[in-house]
């Protein structure tokens, strides 16, 4: 079977180049990408650590849709290529420092931890978010990014509602004033970033819950005031 690799070098001209390759059946991507780099082209760049869908380093686009290349099964025909929004630095590598960078922004921390012990049911509500392994497969599907580069992004917001939930943070007013600007107002709630998630964390869901906090401390959507300034009240 055959596939196609869009591939990224900074100094040749033109930087973006599509290379087919003929692989063998049966291969999740991470093998196909490994056989071709051993028995075809020893220069063919990307990033792998766990090969388990544990580590988060080997996300990767295949015919436009965001997956794990250890976990995905390749098909004849499929084009692969390296995440959306993010610095290529050589063919399926991107540079992840400024996505991590949102974390920081977005405070997400306990800032102001009290002492009051959590049960189950308060664990509960923040386990999901704390399964992330930033792959930033949501990042790369997200379409926020095409108008804003600084937006804050799916998994550094779902990351923030984790410590907004967490029953322990008594500044949650300060975690939420981390996330209004380029932050939960921007989002589109299309659920691109729910839909490519391997580890099933739904952010969508997590902006909206901080969407309504956020409207508990006096916080308005700018996007609903400008409707009403089209004469829809809500
Ligand atoms: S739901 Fe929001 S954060 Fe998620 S991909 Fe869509 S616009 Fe981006
Ligand atoms: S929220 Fe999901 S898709 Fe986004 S970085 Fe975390 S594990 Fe990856
Ligand atoms: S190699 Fe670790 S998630 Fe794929």
């Amino acid at each position: 079977m055959k596939i196609t690799i869009k591939r990224y070098h900074p100094h040749f001209k033109p930087q973006y180049k599509d290379f087919t390759y003929e692989i063998p059946q049966n291969l999740t991507l991470l093998e196909a990408l490994e056989y071709i780099k051993e028995s075809i082209d020893n220069t063919l760049t990307f990033s792998k650590g766990c090969r388990s869908g544990v580590c988060g380093s080997c996300a990767v686009r295949v015919n436009e849709k965001e997956v794990l290349a250890c976990e995905y099964k390749i098909e004849d025909g499929d084009k692969i290529e390296a995440l959306n929004f993010i610095e290529p630095i050589r063919d399926l590598v991107v540079d992840i420092k400024k996505p991590l960078k949102t974390l920081k922004i977005a405070k997400t921390y306990l800032s102001k931890p009290n002492e009051i012990s959590m049960n189950e049911k308060d664990e509960k509500l923040i386990r999901k978010q704390s399964d992330c392994i930033l792959c930033a497969a949501c990042y790369s599907s997200c379409p926020v990014f095409e108008t804003n580069s600084n937006f804050l992004g799916p998994f550094a917001l779902s990351r923030s509602y984790r410590y907004i939930a967490d029953k322990r943070e008594e500044n949650k007013k300060e975690k939420i004033e981390a996330v209004i600007s380029n932050g939960i107002f921007d989002c589109t709630l299309c659920g691109n970033c729910t839909v490519v998630c391997p580890q099933g964390i739904d952010p969508k869901r997590d902006i909206l819950m901080i969407q309504s906090e956020a409207l508990k401390y006096g916080y308005q959507n700018p996007n609903l005031s400008n409707f009403g300034s089209f004469g829809l009240d809500f």
